[in-house]
């Protein structure tokens, strides 16, 4: 089963591939670009030793030289002096503007290597090939890339869209099960913002696809990219709507900060967000218990952290308001309306956000 997702930004337009052993698509691409160069493949020291060679061998096949950069794994990493190693790699090996890169790897190294192509000579196309499901439903579509700051997270980057996205599902076969859940609280998330419907199939599919029943994530990870290509087609520089995309991440954001990224994966502070947003639409009359109920128990069904009872509210409070997406010290929550619509609300108070965060730490 393959599908194609289109993301159509007229002359920037590109595809998304979802099926198994597609990285055809690569060579695909490369031989339609023209003439022959150099293709830079960037990748990590997990990704990099089980996934790289079969990537390379389609850029050569393609008639491309491949000149490979694997930079160490993990979020540390993604910091400005990495950006300039991989362009003096890639100076090194030979390319120039007429070059290509392609990011193998997860949101680390599709955002570091997305930001080195976004201003590599000034810009040169990249080509996404996730190996994760974060990577693959979220980071990897919609033109986000960034390092991070020691004061905030991805607050150095730039748009800079993928000429094409390949997902080939059997790249999944070596992530660890937590990591799939992870990615899971991302799709679970495109259903409660935009999709009653992929929502259900979650509800309805947590086993088979905790199983390693890689088809049965084939039509989730495909209907994900298609809602955030069209969010991201109405609104790329994220003026308005494309906030929506940061449901649970408000709240998720404030609790990667206050467990220094070690305790949870992004994913899992995102499930534990979109409770805290859940909660605060209940206690704004939104969305009632069964909402609530519905959307902890899916998440819950993945093996995603609902509660944190040891959360330090006062912190996240702290680190919340300290959060990029604050604009004159307001905080932008986007909150449930219904299964499958939420809104933007900028008018929470410090008590209300309070109170959706102590939320996590009682039984109820
Ligand atoms: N991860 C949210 C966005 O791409 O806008």
């Amino acid at each position: 089963m393959t599908q194609t997702v289109t993301v159509p930004l007229g002359d920037r337009a590109y595809d998304i591939h979802i099926g198994r052993r597609n990285l055809h698509f690569v060579k695909e691409w490369l031989q339609l670009r023209g003439p022959r160069g150099a293709a830079g493949l960037i990748t990590d020291s997990n990704v990099g030793p089980l996934y790289a060679d079969r990537v390379r061998a389609q850029i050569e096949e393609a008639g491309w030289r491949c000149v490979v950069h694997t930079m160490p794994a993990g979020e540390a990493n993604k910091r400005l002096d990495r950006i300039e190693e991989i362009c003096g790699a890639m100076l090194e090996g030979g390319l120039d503007r007429g070059s290509v890169m392609v990011a193998l790897g997860g949101g680390v190294v599709g955002d570091v290597a997305g930001f080195a192509a976004a201003c590599f000579m000034r810009g040169i196309p990249c080509l996404q090939v996730p190996t994760t499901v974060v990577a693959q439903v979220d980071s990897s579509v919609g033109g986000k890339t960034a390092v991070n700051h020691p004061l905030g997270k991805n607050t150095i980057g730039m748009f800079h869209q993928p000429v094409a996205v390949v997902i080939d599902m059997e790249l999944l076969e070596s992530l660890p099960v937590r990591e799939v859940r992870a990615g899971c609280a991302e799709i679970i998330k495109h259903g409660v913002i935009a999709d009653a419907a992929l929502f259900a199939y979650m509800e309805a599919n947590a086993r088979n696809i905790l199983d390693g029943d890689l088809d049965a994530l084939v039509y989730p990870i495909a209907r994900s990219c298609e809602i955030k290509a069209a969010v991201v087609t109405q609104d790329e520089h994220e003026l308005g709507l494309r906030a929506n995309l940061n449901y649970g991440h408000t709240f998720g954001h404030a609790i990667e900060t206050v467990s220094q990224y070690s305790l949870f994966l992004h994913g899992e502070a995102v499930s534990l967000g979109m409770c805290a947003a859940g909660a605060l639409g209940g206690n704004l009359g939104l969305v009632d218990r069964e909402f609530m109920e519905r959307q902890r128990s899916c998440l819950a069904a993945y093996g995603l952290p609902v509660r944190w009872p040891e959360l330090p509210v006062s912190d996240a409070l702290a680190a919340m308001k300290k959060d990029k997406k604050a604009r004159s010290g307001k905080l932008k929550f986007i909150v449930p309306e219904r299964m499958g619509a939420v809104m933007q609300r900028t008018d929470i108070t410090e008590e209300q956000a309070r109170a959706a965060l102590a939320s996590l730490k009682k039984e109820d």
